[in-house]
């Protein structure tokens, strides 16, 4: 049986969590500096590293089938491919600095100017956008130091943390663009590459909505039970139990993460007691 090839970063802000997410799909592959592709062990597929810049080419050419990459990098590249979905992590920005001492109103302060970066597609558009004429210096790397050794007026690069602007002297004074890990396609997969990408979304969703929900568990007297259950319909009905106690029931629900403290504070009102709650490892349905 054939393998799908998935290219990932091979060392910086993607690489963790990328290995991360392939393992939480219970797929599991050996590692270890150095090694440029890794078959996974229990899993039609096969692991590439690579640099996260050329990873959209080799997707458009079709050598590797899909990828984990920045958004920033895949827009930047302009390459033609298949995005399937944002994975919610390794979140930074594009992002204009200057040096910190250096007064700042207006996108109009920098006519004129001259910016290092490694985005120039990015960056043009952004000015052209806003009728700005400055020199673009495309580099490959350490932009933040244009500044201070005088190649450049301004920097336009990826701020995560902030902490090369803050060492660097750097100060951001324009966000031009948002990014996130994106999981990316060759738009003409084979059939059967197709179906083994299908497992591995299975699995990915089901990590995905797992993270997002938790284990409920709680005590309540029988009289409260109909308004605990409107406030947790589960995924289908929550389960409820007689405890040993006359009049009171035991409920068991899933609950979601985005209003999970209002829930818990109106189940608690209700007359909820001995609530528990537990992390889920995979969810399916
Ligand atoms: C970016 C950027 C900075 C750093 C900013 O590099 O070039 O060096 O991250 O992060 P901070 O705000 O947390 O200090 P990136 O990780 O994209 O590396 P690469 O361009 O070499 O792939
Ligand atoms: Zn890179």
């Amino acid at each position: 049986m054939g393998k799908l090839k998935l290219a990932i970063q091979k060392k910086g802000r993607l690489s963790e969590k990328s290995i991360e997410l392939i393992n939480e799909c219970d797929i599991s592959f050996p590692s270890g500096n150095g090694r440029l592709t890794s078959k996974a062990y229990d899993f039609p597929i096969e692991i590439l590293f690579l640099r996260d810049d050329d990873i959209p080419g080799y997707i458009e050419d079709g050598v590797a089938d899909i990828g984990i990459v920045g958004e920033n990098v895949l827009v930047e590249s302009a390459k033609k491919v298949d995005v399937i979905t944002q994975l919610g992590f390794s979140r930074c920005r594009l992002s204009i600095a200057i040096p910190r001492g250096e007064t700042y109103r207006s996108v109009k302060d920098l006519d004129g100017k001259s910016i290092a970066t490694s985005y120039p597609r990015l960056l043009s558009k952004y000015l052209e956008e806003n009728h700005i004429q400055a020199q673009i210096h495309e580099i490959s790397g350490s932009v933040e130091i244009a500044p201070n050794i005088g190649l450049a007026d301004a920097i336009c690069d990826i701020v995560s943390t902030g902490s090369t602007l803050l060492s660097n002297g750097l100060k951001e004074v324009e966000e031009i663009f948002n990014s996130q890990a994106v999981l990316i396609s060759y738009p003409h997969l084979s059939n059967e590459k197709r179906e083994i990408l299908d497992k591995l979304m299975f699995r990915l969703t089901s990590v995905r909505k797992a993270k997002k929900t938790k284990y409920i568990l709680l005590n309540a007297p029988n009289e409260s039970l109909d308004k605990i259950i409107s406030l947790l319909p589960g995924i289908n009905s929550p389960t409820v139990q007689s405890l040993a106690k006359e009049g009171w029931s035991s409920v068991h629900s899933v609950i979601n993460e985005h209003d999970f403290w209002e829930k818990i504070e109106q189940i608690k009102a209700a007359g909820a007691e001995g609530i528990l709650i537990m992390p889920i490892e995979k969810l399916i349905y």
